[in-house]
């Protein structure tokens, strides 16, 4: 569905007239240090299974080095036929032209459904008409920006070796109220969450058995989300309910560990909206 969803809004992106997407106006070509594009992959942590999108590639480097040093599949897109036989070219010289492909269109116009990390070293303007469209991907998708940032989208990650690069992972859609049991059989516990969700800066306020808990240090990463409950055992005892679940549409799962140490012990628990 996100997926579909990104694929329309790219469309939809694509049908502004050409002076306002400014192609090539607003992005001119301007190549990445090699230091910058290895750094930009080693943050996304690209690997053989992953497939880039350079979307706006100049003379390929990006998606080469990820097929050369990562072992991943690429695609450049380009507007300018000029770059991308300069690409193709590149492609073959390095070794890699099975593993990566040049497509001359206008990025706004690409279905970006199976890319798995998204480089982009655009402008600001270029990367807020993008931001719907990559906040569409599969949650967990990375997207990795040569010094323009994303607005009130803040990066996850930023390094500065050189040159700004930020790093960004789609996250998942939690915000509102989820129904949650821990455990199975009649010694099953209710759990009520309702989670606010800002990108992915989560907090949430939640009802274990029918008693209002506070949650701590409540994360998401991509699919992935995670948090704590103190429950209080009385007067002198308490023990930490540490979540991990990963998020599936309208469900989550994953194991709750209670208590640390010798003291630890693992349940699983699972939501639904
Ligand atoms: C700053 S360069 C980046 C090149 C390469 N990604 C790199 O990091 O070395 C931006 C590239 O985007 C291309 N471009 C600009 N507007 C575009 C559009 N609407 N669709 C596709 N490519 C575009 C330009 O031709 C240029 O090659």
């Amino acid at each position: 569905m996100r997926r579909w969803i990104a694929a329309v809004l790219l469309a939809t992106a694509g049908q502004a007239p050409a002076q306002d997407t400014g192609p090539v106006h607003d992005a001119p070509y301007v190549p990445s240090p090699v230091s910058t594009v290895d750094e930009m992959l080693r943050l996304a942590e690209v690997g053989p299974a992953d497939v880039v999108y350079d979307l706006g590639a100049g003379d390929g480097r990006v998606v080469i080095a990820a097929a050369a040093k990562f072992g991943a599949r690429g695609v450049g897109v380009e507007i300018d036929a000029r770059l991308v036989a300069q690409a193709r070219a590149r492609a073959a010289s390095a070794g890699v032209a099975d593993r990566v492909r040049f497509l001359q269109q206008d990025l706004f116009r690409t279905d970006l459904s199976e890319a798995t990390v998204v480089s982009l070293y655009l402008s600001p303007n270029f990367n807020l008409k993008l931001r719907p469209a990559l906040l569409a991907l599969a949650p967990g998708t990375r997207v990795v920006s040569h010094s323009s940032g994303m607005g009130d989208w803040q990066p996850d990650r930023r390094t500065a070796i050189r040159k700004d690069v930020l790093l960004w992972i789609v996250p998942a859609d939690v915000a509102g109220r989820w129904r949650a049991t821990l455990g199975t059989g009649p010694q099953a516990r209710k759990l009520e969450l309702e989670i606010a969700q800002h990108y992915q800066d989560v907090s949430a306020s939640a009802v274990l058995d029918g008693t209002a808990a506070l949650v701590w240090e409540a994360r998401l990463r991509g699919d992935r989300l995670s948090f704590v409950i103190v429950e209080h055992l009385g007067t002198a005892s308490e023990s930490g309910l540490y979540f991990e679940g990963r998020v599936a549409g309208s469900a989550i799962e994953g194991s709750v560990a209670r208590g640390v140490g010798s003291r630890r012990a693992v349940l699983g628990w699972r939501a639904h909206r």
